[in-house]
């Protein structure tokens, strides 16, 4: 059976310091994912005759690192990067509530339609991932999306059925490896790999 992997990327500066969006590298803990990502994936494949995996990732350095180890072909997705954060991007969540007080209480009171200004919002993003889903639903290799908080929860919503207004806020940690796998009655059955 195909399967599609959904993986974070590994552990950023950025998210080591709290700050959001950006550009920056893996940490030394976030490399220490990508190693071990490889060997999980690969463990988790049928082991009767040799299997490829596409890998798509975005098109920012940490997915990029994250998947540097896969011993399978890459593809870059621009619609994949994280969403943009816009005047907030690389600031931490309290220099935001401080700097911009009525941008923080609108994002936390309806998180799925507030827009960064100048940047976007959850519904921007569940336009921005539709081509990559509907490419996702059309490949007949299984595929592993080595993405971001935000867009992943926008794909795994997909594949899940979440409703919208419970989009912004799904659990998608970092260092875990989501499986899911198509079932006869055409739902998802999932599973989640921690790899710390
Ligand atoms: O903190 C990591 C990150 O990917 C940021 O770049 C992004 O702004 C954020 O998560 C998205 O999560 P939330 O919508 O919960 O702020």
């Amino acid at each position: 059976v195909r399967k599609i992997w959904l993986s974070r990327h590994g552990e950023s500066e950025y998210n080591q310091k709290g700050l959001i969006g950006g550009n920056s590298s893996l940490s030394e803990r976030g490399e220490r994912y990508s190693r071990a990502l490889p060997g999980a994936l690969i463990a988790r494949l049928p082991q009767e005759q040799p299997v490829s995996v596409a890998v798509w990732t975005s098109t920012l350095k940490r997915t990029i690192e994250t998947a540097r180890f896969l011993p399978f072909p890459k593809l870059r997705w621009k619609a994949l990067d994280e969403i943009d954060a816009g005047i907030c991007d690389g600031m931490t969540y309290e220099q935001i509530a401080e700097r911009y007080p009525q941008e923080y209480e609108a994002r936390k009171k309806d998180k799925l339609r507030y827009r960064y200004p100048s940047g976007e919002s959850y519904m921007d993003v569940i336009q921005r991932v539709e081509p990559v889903i509907i490419e996702l639903e059309r490949e007949r290799e299984s595929v592993l999306v080595v993405a971001h908080q935000a867009v992943l929860r926008a794909v795994y919503a997909y594949f899940m059925n979440v409703p919208p207004e419970d989009i912004p806020r799904l659990s998608m940690p970092l260092h875990t490896l989501i499986e899911l796998t198509p079932m006869p009655d055409g739902t998802m059955s999932e599973q989640r790999f921690p790899l710390d």
